[in-house]
């Protein structure tokens, strides 16, 4: 007897480690299927034997080779639910794929269609159309629990049947989202643009072994309405593909150009209308000259607002041959759905597009109150028939021997385990059905005593009789208020009957017990009482026990008392597990390393103070530990950290990952080694490293492009409101780079002007100021007067510099170049070394920016580009010698270019520690 059993608790063991040691956390189940193999991809597949009942039946489909799907599962078309439970890693990512190739398995030719659920959530209806053709249906989970259910319930034509049953472990951030532990993700689209073939891309391609369909393969409604000029373009050249969703580099060495200027597609979403995740793939896989660019923006029709974002792939992806991953966490998309990518007009490429994802999201529901209880019941039975039923207790239908309440997150209201052969004592998990009705245990070898039902206070009727039960019949069965019917017969009860059994309108049968009387008669009674008081006592004890137990687990229950939604029960630790892996997540240990416990000190501003680091690896760090009022909660906390490491760009300081332990929220970013550009107009440095004009044009030109990507490259738009001089920071070849953006919370100190407006005085937008609207236009402003102390090295605000009249740089500027007197405002340290004509340039469109109205500055790329003239200008007059341009390019020979590259030669020199994200108010 015991052999067998042992054999088959063997052979799941087995499975379950054989299909761990090809990839981790793969199993690859052949429905069906009789024995175990290794493909010709290298995946190795298992049959389900072991694991589920129901029958099989071959199949065989002209031109499908591939050993599972030669065989199929399938199940009675009734009113059960049919359900492949598999062990996984809990609280972790997971890709859950089925697939069903009916192939006419039951000589009927009636297409089936049922549904099928993981857990106890509606995942999808199968409907078979064609019996030559894979259905394929895959969701993207975070496990909370460590077993899945995948389950097959009401086939409403046909037999439910199922090929294969697939799972993929993910690591790192895939697929990440806030919502994870209320959504699933369904997959509705996985397109490898350009793809070479019609041939879909998989393991070994995908590590993670998602299948990228070729958009190359025909089918109705999907990829047409394709515009004129489109291309498909590959290199072999390798890709970096380490963002977020680790695309295979194989998907990314293909892709779509459009060579007229636009890229259009119509598609059924299935799934759809809905809210989903939809993520675009770009990578630079085409030889750009330097003077080319590749700029676009997406056009869904009737959506204008999807067309603000501008891409610009190598700006983004910070190179060629590099992925960037722009995309919408939560967007709602209609069944039918038509988009497009078109160039912009200061383009040179049309657009380009390698791989597209879209996911709709799918309420996850946590089922049946009572299913983590049942969950545990059914542990203490591994090899009993009715214990393997699987999935959710009650949902999409209930498991054979219980009946649910039909509540949407119903209760187990019946439990019928009579005649199963249970031995030991009546399972502790029975007495927490608080729902219960009617319970069923009679006819089993059940010993020990009756355990305390008084939670379920519904109960009507109790089968315990024929067991081998021990102790007392308990006095709380007495106060039960709903109990007719308790059947106790044929046990080895002994005491008291307690009264109100007898009292009351309740059918008992208590016969075939010898130790169990009415009432106490003679000394031998009394013996008897004293004992069973004394077990009462005992039993009374374990209940207190038992009740703070419960209590205390009580306590960590959300309020409305669901003690089955699992994710929620301890929501920070939960929440700070899981951001973990989106951004990268240190330790206080390892900052406090890195920091020398916070030893050196290098700016401080309204979010906190900044410390230098070093790993051990080397790698120099600014850490932010940010003031404790800055965030209400950790959750906020985290949804920002999400936010902000989804933003990149060359010219924003990279954003390296957090902390977050013993209340503490610490922000950790590449460090820049040559500081602020404050410190190089004004600060001890101005002297000995005088930025060059040509320096000083392309500081201004990186710091707008970090801006523009902000204003026109992020959705929702993100609008700094804090730019200032030192808040640009150079790193070690002296290109700059915009710090302290994206972070919303206004930290409520006294140099911020109020702790709803922020921002620093002297680059404050004035009517922001006034009107507390907050747009881009603000940006532009400060930007405007950065734009000016990069002319005239003077601070924003000084009453020393400006006379009392101006007391700020905008006034003072303003009223020089207004009229036609620039030299008065030029810093004096460029020693005449600069084009007058360049100059001008940004003499005025700084001017122009810090017009009092918003809706009449410039918007940054417009700024931008006239910053890129005057780049033209100011190198054409150096390198041609072309004295036209004005009577100060006098200068125009290599001198100030060497000397500059002197500087930049030997950076090292004069490093100092940057303000990094310095705080608002005048120094
Ligand atoms: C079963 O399927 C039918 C038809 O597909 C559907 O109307 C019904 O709601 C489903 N029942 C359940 C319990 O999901
Ligand atoms: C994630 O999986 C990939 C592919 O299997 C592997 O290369 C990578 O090292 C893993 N990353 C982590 C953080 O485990
Ligand atoms: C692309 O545009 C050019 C010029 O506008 C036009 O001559 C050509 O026919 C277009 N190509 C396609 C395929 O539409
Ligand atoms: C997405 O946004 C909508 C509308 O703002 C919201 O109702 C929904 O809960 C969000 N999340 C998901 C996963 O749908
Ligand atoms: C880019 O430069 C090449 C020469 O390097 C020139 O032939 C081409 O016309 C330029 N293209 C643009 C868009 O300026
Ligand atoms: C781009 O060009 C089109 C047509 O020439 C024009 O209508 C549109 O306003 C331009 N857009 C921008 C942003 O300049
Ligand atoms: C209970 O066990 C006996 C023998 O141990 C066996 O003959 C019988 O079939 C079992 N009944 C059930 C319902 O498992």
């Amino acid at each position: 007897m015991a052999a067998p059993l042992l054999l088959v608790v063997f052979l799941l063991v087995l499975f379950l480690s054989s299909s761990a040691a090809q990839m981790p956390g793969f199993i690859s189940l052949d429905c069906g299927g009789t024995d175990e193999y290794t493909d010709d991809i290298g995946l190795e597949w298992t049959p389900d034997s072991n694991i589920i009942h129901g029958q099989t039946a071959s199949i065989s489909i002209p031109g499908e080779s591939r050993k599972q799907y030669m065989k199929v599962r399938y199940f009675p078309a009734d009113s059960s639910k049919y359900c492949y439970t598999l062990s996984v890693k809990s609280r972790t990512r997971y890709l859950v794929r089925a697939t069903f190739l009916y192939g006419n398995f039951d000589r009927s030719n009636v297409y089936p269609k049922f549904d099928i659920f993981l857990g106890a959530t509606y995942w999808s209806t199968i409907v078979i159309s064609d019996a030559a053709t894979i259905e394929v249906q895959e969701l993207v989970l975070l496990t909370s629990s460590p077993t899945v259910s995948v389950c097959l319930s009401n086939a409403s034509t046909g037999q439910p049947f199922i090929s294969t049953l697939e799972l993929r472990q993910f690591n790192g951030s895939l697929y990440y989202t806030i919502y994870e532990t209320q959504f699933f993700l369904k997959l509705s689209a996985r397109i490898n643009f350009g793809a070479e073939s019609t041939d879909s891309v998989r393991f070994p391609d995908d590590p993670f072994d998602r299948i990228w369909e070729s958009d190359a393969k025909r089918r109705a409604n999907y990829l047409v309405d394709v515009a004129p000029g489109t291309e498909r373009v590959s290199t072999t050249m390798p890709i970096d593909v380490s963002t977020f969703e680790m695309p295979p580099e194989k998907v990314m060495q293909t892709a779509v150009v459009g060579q007229n200027g636009s890229l259009t597609y119509r598609l059924d979403l299935d799934g759809f209308p809905g809210y989903g995740w939809a993520f675009s793939y770009f990578a630079e896989i085409e030889e750009l000259s330097p003077n080319e660019t590749r700029k676009f923006k997406l056009v869904v029709p009737g959506m204008p607002a999807y067309s603000k974002p501008t891409v610009n792939v190598q700006e983004n992806a910070q190179g060629k041959y590099r992925l960037y991953e722009p995309g919408y966490t939560n967007v709602s998309l209609p069944f039918v759905f038509s988009f497009g990518f078109k160039k912009t007009n200061d383009s040179s490429r049309g657009p380009i597009l390698n791989a597209l994802e879209i996911y709709v999201y799918l309420q996850i529901n946590y089922g049946s109150q009572d299913a983590i209880v049942m969950a545990s019941l059914v542990s203490h039975y591994p090899l009993s028939d009715w214990a393997q039923e699987g999935g959710d207790p009650c949902l999409p239908a209930s498991w054979s021997w219980v009946q649910c309440s039909t509540d949407p997150q119903p209760r187990i209201i019946s439990i019928f385990l009579s005649g199963k052969n249970l031995t030991g004592d009546i399972p502790t998990e029975l007495s927490k059905l608080a729902g219960l009705v009617e319970i069923h245990l009679d006819g089993n070898s059940l010993t020990g005593l009756i355990p305390d039902f008084s939670r379920s206070v519904n109960l009507n009727k109790i089968h315990l009789e024929n067991n081998e039960l021990t102790g007392p019949l308990p006095s709380y069965l007495a106060n039960l208020p709903s109990l007719k019917e308790l059947y106790v017969q044929n046990n080895h009860l002994i005491g008291v009957i307690p009264k109100g059994l007898l009292n009351k309108n309740i059918i008992l049968n208590y016969s075939g017990n010898k130790g169990l009387h009415k009432e106490s008669k003679d000394l031998y009674h009394v013996i008897i009482i004293v004992f069973s008081v004394l077990g009462a006592c005992l039993f009374l004890l374990s209940i207190i026990i038992c009740c703070l137990f419960l209590r205390k687990t009580r306590k960590n229950l959300p309020k409305d008392d669901v003690p089955n939604v699992q994710p929620a029960q301890k929501l920070g630790t939960f929440f700070s597990e899981v951001s973990a892996e989106t951004a990268h997540r240190y330790t206080l240990s390892e900052i406090e390393d890195a920091t020398g416990k916070f030893e050196r000190r290098i700016g401080s501003g309204g979010f906190g103070i900044v410390y230098y680091g070093k790993m051990v690896d080397g790698k120099e760090i600014a850490v932010k530990v940010l003031t404790n009022d800055s965030y209400q909660g950790i959750r906020e906390f985290l949804n920002e950290v999400t936010l902000l490491s989804r933003i990149h760009h060359r010219n924003l300081v990279t954003f390296l990952g957090y902390s977050q332990q013993d209340g503490r929220n610490i922000l950790v970013y590449e460090f820049m080694q040559n500081g602020t550009l404050k410190e190089h107009l004004r600060g001890p440095l101005a002297h000995e490293r005088n930025l060059g004009w040509i320096n000083r044009l392309e500081i201004a030109e990186d710091a707008a492009k970090g801006i523009e990507y902000l204003h026109t490259g992020c959705f929702p738009t993100i609008i700094h409101r804090d730019l200032k001089s030192s808040n640009i920071l150079l790193d070690k070849h002296m290109r700059a780079k915009v710090a302290d953006f994206g972070l919303s919370k206004p930290a409520v100190d006294g140099s911020h002007i109020s702790s709803i407006v922020r921002g620093t005085v002297g680059y404050l937008d004035p009517e922001y100021y006034t009107s507390q609207q907050l747009t881009e236009k603000s940006d532009v402003y400060s930007f405007g007067v950065i734009l000016l102390e990069l002319i005239s090295g003077q601070e924003p605000i000084s009453s020393e510099s400006f006379g009392l009249n101006c007391r700020n740089i905008v006034a003072w500027a303003k009223s020089h170049v207004e009229s036609g007197n620039i030299e008065a405002i030029i810093d004096p340290s460029l020693r005449d070394d600069y084009n007058v004509q360049s100059v001008w340039k940004i003499a005025e469109i700084s001017i122009m920016c810090v017009n009092p109205h918003g809706s009449q500055r410039p918007s940054i790329t417009e700024v931008l580009k006239e910053i890129q003239g005057a780049i033209e200008v100011e190198r054409g007059s150096r390198l041609g010698g072309d004295h036209t341009m004005g009577p100060q390019s006098k200068n125009s020979t290599d001198h100030s270019m060497n000397s500059n590259a002197g500087e930049l030669a030997t950076p090292e020199q004069n490093v100092t520690f940057p303000e990094f994200f310095l705080g608002p108010g005048l120094r």
